[in-house]
Formats: structure tokens, sequence, C-alpha cells
């Protein structure tokens, strides 16, 4: 019988639109999971949405959409981006499904049963941008994860007895040391465990947008308890129909960006063992996307869209970046250079050229039949050591890869075809093409042979990474479909004589300047303030994809820097006349007689200025000294309460609620302009 392998993404919110980011995962969980399945592993691959919580409800408020259909539209946009991506999930797990909605409710009784769950209330600090309680901070205090500002929470919850699991959870990292990995974030969670548990609040009752607690549907389950259920939820836990649950879990791999290692690490393995359910085998945790040296995400406004690389240079373009490029576990920058770069360099010229001069030759100089490598005096040292480089990357490509070590894997998997593109040149079969004599005939046979028989292996080993064009050159070779390939048989020799090429043609066109510039353009239109209203998002992600890389397809127009502003919206120019400064809090206190007035002495860099803000009811005056704040500095003074107020202190206001005040995540000098 075929081993198992379940492997899961962490689903995604639905309060923004997808982008590279998120492509980085579901993308590395495909590559396993196809590789998985040439291995002949029984595979389930599970992606999904997260569409529960008061970050996606209040991400809806002001856009006239219910959050149901709000997340609808988005979810539908996360699935129509992976379909066309090619990306082989078998599930997609939606948060507001019945089937979701029954294994959660299923669970939460099976943990209060076990006698895990009891009513308290939380009073304390809540980040909603991370869904999470912050239990050692203030009132106003950053959130330690983001340092975006927390908000206090006072209600009546729902508690999980996190407490009684440290010893447990000690137990299981000290005994399972591959259950998290890398190492680093393995010793981050042990330390913070080790630091103390405290019980968790797993329900809300001052909003609605969750999965009622059963048997008391004035509270919300917490949303993260909510989301980890998916893992299993998908799978029919706690459903008529547990066959795949069963059969599927634990899961084998979990893969998950670095921020949410606590939550997988911690929160989801006390779970399960509070239900008495057994803990998956490992947690991978991969490290940032980084565009402008910052973490990807929409929050900062500096996201690249998947579509515009697919619709450029086409999916394994991307996913060769992503793979090659970033060192699993790191962080790792994008850049629309660096990845035509990288493009050019690995894939047009390397495994491309490989592939094209190659089976061109064969087609040329044997009639399309691959020929018969000599036994004997057209033989040489140099074939010998291409078997042996093969050999050797076969194991090397394959010990890493099994780590998720995938740009190392990359990385051998290439010096293959840096050596066979090294041979070729030395050996000229282009001028033993050209000789007809049987020694030269019989050398040319050898060569090709070891040149067709190295491309057929680099092809198989990376066929899981970028499985567009490495079927294509499979097909090329004459061998039919890839996926079926028993890829634990591969090793050198197993190419047939006479196998019949089928039609060669080139598989990774050159991109150039153009390539990026058009890139560019396209992100650009999806700026806001730009032509573009974004509604080519979903025309883009329902386009199907071309047959062949999109290199040749025509540039979108440009917008025009500095056009006309209409319908309301502003011009940059507009834009530059606000004069906005970080400042830093010198001075703070209440106004007499105003309960909504604080009075504040800024810093602004080259002088200091006294303002007047209406936060007294947000951030208590002690609060805010040394806060670092932002002030539109040319704004016309104005007297409130008798005082002068020298410019506006920005804040967000929502509806109702208290303002935030605009904060930094990174160290910003006092002065800096915003722009
Ligand atoms: N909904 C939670 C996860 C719940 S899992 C039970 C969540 N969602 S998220 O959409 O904010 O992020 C999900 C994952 O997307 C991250 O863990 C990470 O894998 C991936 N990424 C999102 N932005 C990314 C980058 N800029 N870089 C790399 N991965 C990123 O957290």
């Amino acid at each position: 019988m075929s081993k198992k392998f379940y492997i899961t993404t962490p689903i995604y919110y639905v309060n923004a639109r997808p982008h590279i980011g998120h492509a980085y995962t579901t993308i590395a969980c495909d590559a396993v999971a196809r590789r998985q399945r040439m291995l002949g592993s029984d595979t389930f691959f599970l992606t999904g949405t997260d569409e529960h919580g008061q970050k996606i409800e209040r991400a809806t408020q002001g856009t006239g959409k219910t959050p149901q259909h709000f997340a609808d539209e988005v979810s539908g946009e996360f699935r129509a981006l992976w379909d066309r991506m090619g990306l082989t999930y078998d599930d997609f797990i939606r948060t507001t499904s019945e089937r979701h909605k029954e294994g959660v409710q299923a669970l939460w009784r099976k943990i209060r049963e076990n006698g895990y769950i009891y009513k308290g209330s939380y009073s304390g600090q809540y980040c909603v941008f991370d869904e999470l309680y912050v239990d050692a901070v203030g009132p106003g205090a950053p959130c330690p994860e983001c340092g975006r500002p927390t908000e206090t929470v006072r209600e009546e919850n729902y508690f999980f007895k996190l407490s009684a699991f440290q010893d447990k959870l000690l137990e299981l990292y000290a005994s399972k040391p591959e259950f998290i990995r890398p190492e680093t974030r393995r010793n981050e969670v042990v330390s913070f465990v080790r630091s103390g548990l405290r019980d968790l609040s797993i329900s809300r009752s001052t909003f609605k947008w969750g999965i009622p607690v059963p048997d008391d549907p004035g509270h919300v389950i917490y949303v993260w308890m909510d989301a980890l259920s998916n893992y299993i939820t998908a799978l029919g836990y706690g459903s008529s129909d547990t066959r795949k649950f069963e059969k599927y879990w634990p899961a084998d791999l979990q893969m998950i960006g670095k921020e949410i290692v606590r939550f997988h690490c911690v929160y989801w393995p006390a779970f399960l063992m509070a239900a008495g359910l057994p803990l998956p085998n490992a947690i991978v945790a991969h490290g940032w996307l980084l565009f402008e040296e910052n973490k990807m995400s929409k929050s900062r406004g500096n996201i690249v869209r998947a579509e515009t690389i697919l619709d450029a240079m086409g999916s394994d373009a991307l996913r060769y970046f992503l793979l090659r490029e970033v060192v699993f576990g790191q962080d790792g920058s994008f850049s629309f250079d660096a990845l035509v770069q990288r493009y050019n360099a690995d894939l047009a010229n390397g495994l491309g050229n490989l592939a094209s001069r190659t089976l061109t030759m064969i087609s040329r100089y044997f009639r399309g039949e691959v020929p018969y490598p000599s036994g004997t005096a057209a033989r040489k040292p140099a074939d010998h050591e291409i078997a042996q480089v093969a050999q050797r990357t076969i194991s090397d490509y394959t010990a890493l890869v099994d780590q998720y070590q995938f740009s190392r894997a990359l990385e051998s998997a290439w010096t293959l075809v840096a050596a066979v593109n090294k041979y070729i040149v030395e050996n000229e079969p282009w001028t033993l093409g050209e000789q007809p004599d049987e020694l030269s005939r019989s050398r040319l046979g050898t060569i090709l042979y070891t040149s067709a028989e190295a491309l057929r292996i680099i092809t198989a080993l990376v066929h899981a990474i970028i499985p567009d064009s490495t079927a294509r050159i499979w097909a090329q070779l004459g061998l039919g479909d890839i996926r079926k390939f028993p890829l634990a048989e591969l090793q050198w020799g197993q190419l047939k004589l006479s196998t019949k090429l089928g039609n060669v043609e080139p598989v990774f066109p050159r991109a150039d300047k153009t390539t990026i510039e058009r890139m560019q353009a396209m992100e650009e239109q999806q700026r806001p303030g730009t032509v573009s209203d974004g509604k080519q998002d979903a025309a883009v992600a329902t386009q199907a994809q071309p047959a062949s890389p999109a290199l040749q397809t025509a540039a979108p127009p440009v917008p025009k820097a500095g056009a006309a502003a209409a319908d309301g919206k502003i011009t940059i120019d507009d834009f530059a006349k606000v004069e906005l400064r970080v400042g830093q809090v010198k001075v703070a206190e209440r106004v007499k007689g105003a309960d909504k007035l604080l009075r504040l002495e800024v810093d602004i860099g080259t002088e200091t200025r006294q303002v007047l803000a209406g936060i007294a009811e947000a951030y208590a005056p002690e609060m805010l000294i040394g806060r670092k704040v932002v002030i539109v500095a040319n704004l016309a003074p104005r007297k409130l309460r008798g005082l002068e107020s020298n410019g506006m202190i920005v804040a967000a206001s929502l509806e109702g609620d208290k303002p935030v005040l605009c904060s930094f995540l990174e160290d910003v000098p006092v002065g800096a302009r915003l722009k």
C-alpha cells in the first residue's frame, strides 16, 4: 500500500487580495505535493481561506458589502488565482462553510467535555491585525508582534486551559526535534513556552462575525481556534463521514510563514492534545518575501500581484524564482530585475539552452531518434564524469529537497546543467556532425546520448518545481506524461535508445528590459490613484494561461504621470501641498474643561509645536510621552479653548470607535517627511 502524505498551507485572510507572498507558501506546498505524488505517495494537499473575525468584519466596513459577500469575492479570487497557476490542491476549505462550522463546534465540545474550557472574563489588550491577545502590555501600547496599536478589551469569555499543557508541549519539542523547523523557530517557541503559559481566551462576545460557541450563541469562537481547526474539519472531523480524517490525519507537513509560528506550534498542538487527537508530524516555517526592503503586505502597500508575472513570464518563472532565490526559512527580496535576471541566467540560458541544443542536434543528425552511446572507441572520461555528476545530483537534490531546502536543491541541479552545457561546448558535437567518418558519428552519438540522458534526469528532478516547462521538455524527449514517471526509480541510463523525440521547440524565450518595464507598468496601474480601477484583477484572474510563457504579449498602456485629476481625485501636486512630518511628543496634558482634548508639544525636527488633539478619550497623556506621531505641519493655526493649535495629529477614526494614532513599524527619524 502506498504511503499517505497530507500537506497544508495556512488559510489566507480574505481582508486582502492575493499577492506573491501568499503565492510563495502555496507554490512551495504545491512543489512538495507534486513531488510526493511522483514518489507514489497518496497525497492530499489542502489550502483555503480564513474568513471570520474582527479584522475581516472591519475590512468590510464602508464597502457596502456584508462580510459574507466580501469573503465570497476575495476567497473566489484566491481560488481563481491558484487555478490559473495550475496549483494542484485537493481541497479548498472556507471557514464560513457549513462543514467547517460543524467540525469546529465538534472540536469545541470535545475539548469542553475533556475539562479544558471554562468561563471567565478577559480584560487587557488585543491586536486586531494579528487577532492576538496581548497580555503583557498596558492600554494604548503597541502590539509586540506587529507594532500596531492594541485595543483594550473587557469582556466575558471562555478560556482554554493552555497552562495545563506547558510541560506536555516542552516534552513534545524535546522528544520530536523535527516537529518545528527550522531550529531558530523551534528555539523561539521553546523559550516562549518555558517563560510560562497563561490560559487563553477562546471566545469573543462584542462582535458577531464568527462561529457561535455551542450552547452559548452570544459568543463567537476565537478566530484562531476557528482557523486552526480547518486542518481537520476539511478532512471531515466532527462530520458523519470521517474516512478522510482517519486516512490522512495527522498532517505530514504544515507549512506556514514565520509570523504565525506561535499559533501553530503552541496553541494548535495544545488544542489537539486537549481533544485527545494526534499531533502533526512537522511544522515548517518559511521567511518573508520582502519588496522594497519590507515584508510584502497590503497594509504596507508594497505588494506585487502574481497575475502580472503570470501575464508577462508565465507561472514557472515565478515558481523557479521564489524557490531558487529565497533561501527557505529566511527572508528574501523580490524585484522585477532579479526575477528577469534569474530567469534568463538559469532557465533561458541554462536549462533552455541545454534542451534546445541537445534536442535540435538529435533531430538534425539522428532524424529525431535518441542515438546509441558508443561502448568503446568513441567513449571518453568526460562522458563518464557526466554520468557520475548526474548520479550525485540525484542523491544531493533528493536529500536537500526532503529537508525543504529548495534553493540549495536547485543549486545542486544546476551544477549538472552547467556541467552538461560545458561538456557540450568542449566536445563540439556540431563539428562532429559535419564529419562523415564512423568514429566521429559514434562519438557524436555518445555525446548526444549523454546530454539527453542528463537532460532527462534534470527534468524529472525539477518537474515538481517548474511543472509546465518540464512537462514540455519531457514530451519533446518523447517520454510521454512526466507526472506518471516513478521518481523514486530515477537513475542514470534509463533513456531508451531510439526513443522518438516529440516536436522540438524552445521552452524558455529570453526576457529583456521591456519585460521588466511591462511588469512595472502593470503593477503601477494597480496602485491606488492610478488610471486602473482595480477591476482588471478579476478579469486577469479568470483569463486562461497562455500555452507558452507570455513573454510576447503586448504592453498595457502606461499611465501618464501627472495626469489631470478627475472624479474628485487629487493630483500628485495637490498631495504634495500637504506637509506630513514625523514628530515626537515631548509634553502631553489634559485641557481643563475639555474631555476630549489633549495639549501636546511635538518636536518636528526643526522646532517644537503646540498641537491640540481630540484624542483624550483614547490615550492617557502619560502614554504619549516619547511616542512618534504623524503631524500635518503646514496647517493654518487655529484657536481651541483659547489655545493655539499649530498643526494636526493624524489618526484613523473608526465610526463610533476611538481614534487610533498613525504610527510606524520601523524606527523613523523625527522630522522625516511622508510622501
Ligand atoms: N489567516 C492566518 C493564518 C491562519 S492558518 C490557520 C494568516 N493569514 S495571512 O493571509 O495573513 O497569511 C497567511 C500566510 O501567507 C503567511 O503565514 C505566509 O505563509 C503567507 N504570506 C503572506 N505574506 C507573505 C510575505 N510577504 N512573505 C511570505 N509569506 C507571506 O496569517
